[in-house]
């Protein structure tokens, strides 16, 4: 069987051929859409580039505490899009993306420092006008 003796050395040449082609894997990149500052309440998006062939594309925030969401791209996606929708203050912070190829995590992107305006709504706090009794004392 000449066949069987050759096929797996074709499959070898091939591997060979997809890592050169490959390389070692690509810093992935970050952005946000509409912008980093976003107001309170409105949603906003953070995109990641990402190489072909990902299995697992890593959202993470490291400031002020860790959260990390993970994506899976389908087919050759190369741009991967996590959505946050009605941000709050606790989603503030700095984030980056990695992924996940043939077993091998990436470099991290740069970093995206997440800015959320907006007033903090707290309850209202009355305090006791103390003005006039003041004055009424002194008379
Ligand atoms: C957004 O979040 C706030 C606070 O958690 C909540 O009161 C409000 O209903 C949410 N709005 C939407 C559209 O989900």
């Amino acid at each position: 069987m000449v066949l069987g003796a050759v096929l797996p050395g074709l499959v070898f040449l091939m591997l060979q051929r997809t890592w050169a082609q490959y390389g070692p894997p690509p810093q992935p990149s970050i952005w946000a859409v509409p912008g980093a500052v976003v107001s309170k309440g409105s949603d906003v998006s953070i995109f990641c580039r990402i190489p072909p062939g990902v299995i697992t594309v890593r959202l993470a925030r490291f400031v002020p505490s860790t959260v990390w969401y993970d994506g899976t791209p389908q087919g050759a996606q190369e741009v991967f899009e996590f959505i946050l929708k009605n941000i709050t203050h606790s989603n503030a912070g700095v984030y980056y993306c990695d992924y996940f190829r043939g077993g091998e995590s990436s470099r991290s992107s740069d970093n995206l420092e997440l800015v959320v305006t907006g007033v903090y709504r707290e309850k209202p706090f009355l305090t006791a006008d103390s003005g006039p009794q003041g004055i009424s004392e002194r008379m």
